[in-house]
């Protein structure tokens, strides 16, 4: 349909993208063999089936174990970008969570120039733009959480290949039984070295912890943030300090399970509040999207139409890291 087909090609920028999840399947079955890794299926499409958070975690995770040598990583980013270009990405900021392979033996400096090969050939072919932003794991524990960011920062003043494009940490996976204020020494570290913080809180948890989260770790910015509003004074804070929400509706109902269908989800509340609550893919080949689709899907679930589909994109924008001229000239 017209609308579905002008928000496709509207120009949009993704905040909350995981590049593991932008894997194709095709790609996870070639570098399974060519790496000997053992997949459950060789069926493309039955790689990538889960009912939980949990369950999501774990394709995640495998995924995450074809990715062995340079090349690997450089084919992923390449792949993202070109994907994501095709449906109206103008700019993206892209997590990468290095913790799996770090325990296993990969080094980060290896990684981070692969992702960087692959974005910059990206960027050249299609005009968007890709930044980096590192993510600690939970499921590993704020030590090495610490010790990523400690990494990071020595590569950065080393000017090791390909750590300027990293702007950013944050951290992912499970948020239950995890205290993530845990982490502050790790946001310590990366604040004084000049890093953006960010962070993933309330896809299963709640209001508290995003307010413990901004006291404690200092983040500009929340990934997911779902709960928000069950918290008015926390709500009042995000809308006056502008603090975006990097919200993924449809990742929200597919992974997540906090609402049981698009409709139900709060992102409407969320922007009436007055909160920067933008619109983000999460992991778009691990449920079967892409941005285009997303704001389609969005506009049809609340009945948006085109200025406010435009506005959503304008928020994006200005919730990006990107510098005033650079935002200046996605506008
Ligand atoms: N939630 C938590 N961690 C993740 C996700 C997610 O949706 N995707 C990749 N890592
Ligand atoms: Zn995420």
């Amino acid at each position: 349909e017209a609308l579905a087909r002008a928000l496709d090609a509207l120009p949009k920028v993704d905040l909350h993208c995981h590049v593991e999840g932008t894997m194709r399947p095709t790609t996870m079955v070639e570098l399974a063999r060519k790496n000997g890794v053992t997949l459950p299926s060789d069926d493309p499409s039955e790689l990538y089936t889960y009912s939980s958070l949990d369950e999501f975690l774990a394709v995640f995770w495998l995924v995450q174990s074809t990715l062995v040598d340079r090349d690997d990583w450089a084919r992923l980013a390449y792949e993202a970008v070109t994907d994501s270009a095709r449906h109206g990405v103008v700019h993206q900021e892209c997590f990468f969570t290095p913790a799996r392979h770090l325990a296993g033996g990969q080094d980060l400096a290896v990684i981070v120039a692969g992702l960087d090969e692959g974005l910059g050939a990206a960027e050249a072919e299609t005009g968007t733009t890709c930044r980096l932003i590192a993510d600690m794991d939970r499921a590993f524990g704020p030590e090495a959480g610490r010790q990523l960011v400690d990494e990071l920062v020595d590569l950065r003043s080393a000017r090791a290949p390909g750590t300027d494009r990293v702007i950013g940490i944050g951290m992912d996976s499970t948020e239950l039984a995890v205290d993530s204020t845990t982490y502050a020494p790790a946001y310590d570290v990366a604040r004084v070295a000049g890093l953006r913080l960010t962070g993933h809180q309330g896809e299963n948890s709640g209001a508290q912890q995003i307010a413990d989260c901004l006291d404690a770790l200092g983040l500009e910015r929340v990934d997911h943030g779902v709960p928000v509003l069950d918290d008015a004074v926390l709500t009042s804070r995000m809308v006056e300090e502008r603090i975006p929400i990097t919200v993924c509706p449809t990742s929200n109902v597919v992974i997540a399970h906090c609402f049981e269908r698009l409709e139900d989800h709060v992102l409407p509340q969320m922007r009436a509040a007055g909160l920067l609550a933008t619109v983000n893919t999460d992991d778009p080949a691990l449920s079967d999207l892409d941005l285009g689709r997303e704001y389609a899907a969005v506009a049809k679930a609340f009945g948006w139409g085109w200025d406010q589909m435009v506005e959503l994109a304008l928020d994006g924008i200005e919730a990006s890291w990107l510098d005033d001229s650079e935002k200046a000239e996605l506008r």
